[in-house]
């Protein structure tokens, strides 16, 4: 591949935020409540990006932005050349509650396989990519069973699949793996990171777990609380991949976002 080809596709996918904001409006207009405010980032073609804050700061507000779900107040936000205004094939999510996601009607199979049929791909390759990514998943043996059958974990594991199955350039990741346990948690924390290293996906992920940024995460950018949140500080993380808790550094990166966390407290506190 030229190297300007190779400029061009990695420029393809970049994600630009600046001055981005969100409100929902008010009563008067000179008491306008912003959920996010003042957001800038650039998210690049391939990269792991981690959104880590507390609950309520307007982490999957932002995402769903992104997403092409919630409509900005003001500010810029492109994917590649073009404005964001709804909702593109290049950008799946997986949502935080599964169960708003999956179609009820339809086997663990056939909402793996609803996009796939949709975008007309052949039945015998379906099944092939679907009991791909349910393996993957660990729901093999499951796609018979639907959604009300599941547990929430399940749930969230075929939400995953079909995601994955779609195979967009960015996907999208609203504290996916919140509803696990922890073994399973771990493994799809794994997963994650060996499908993004083979595919050379954009990855945006919202967490809340310190640890789970660490381990996933090139850059993570941490959101002030809100209201009026924007990302306040991003950390690098150059620690090698497969990551591990006990991997030297680790603690210093986890001890050092504690920190900057507790400080942000201790502000609140104050007031
Ligand atoms: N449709 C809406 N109308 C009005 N306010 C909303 C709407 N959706 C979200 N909000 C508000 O925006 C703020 C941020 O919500 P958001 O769901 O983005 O937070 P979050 O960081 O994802 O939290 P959590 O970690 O608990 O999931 C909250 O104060 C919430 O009440
Ligand atoms: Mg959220």
């Amino acid at each position: 591949m030229s190297s300007l080809k190779r400029a061009q596709d990695e420029g393809l996918h970049t994600i630009q935020i600046e001055g981005l904001r969100k409100t929902y409006g008010s009563a008067s207009p000179g008491d306008l409540h912003y959920i996010i405010k003042d957001v800038n980032l650039v998210v690049r073609s391939g990269e792991f990006f981690i959104l880590l804050g507390p609950s309520g700061c307007g982490k999957s507000t932002l995402l769903n932005m992104i997403a092409g779900f919630v409509a900005k107040s003001g500010g810029k936000l492109t994917v590649g050349d073009a404005e964001v205004q709804r909702p593109g094939r290049d950008r799946a999510v997986v949502f935080q509650q599964a169960d708003s996601s999956l179609f009820p009607w339809l086997t663990v199979r056939g909402n793996v396989e609803f996009g796939l049929r949709m975008g007309g791909m052949r039945k015998a390759e379906r099944r092939e990519v679907s009991d791909r990514y349910l393996g993957l998943v660990g729901l093999a043996g499951h796609g018979g069973k639907f959604p009300k059958e599941l547990s929430g974990g399940m749930k969230q594991r075929v939400q995953l699949a079909r995601v994955l199955a779609g195979d967009p350039a960015i996907l999208l990741m609203d504290e996916p793996f919140g509803a696990l346990d922890a073994m399973t948690r771990r493994t799809m924390q794994k997963e994650l990171v060996r499908i993004w290293r083979e595919t050379n996906k954009t990855v945006i992920f919202v967490t809340h777990d310190i640890q789970e940024a660490l381990l996933l995460g090139q850059r993570i950018g941490i959101m002030s609380r809100g209201p009026s949140s924007n990302i306040a500080h991003i950390y690098d993380n150059p620690l090698p991949y497969p990551r591990d808790v006990a991997a030297p550094g680790f603690g210093e990166l986890y001890n050092a976002i504690q920190g900057h966390f507790e400080e942000e407290e201790g502000e609140v506190d104050r007031l």
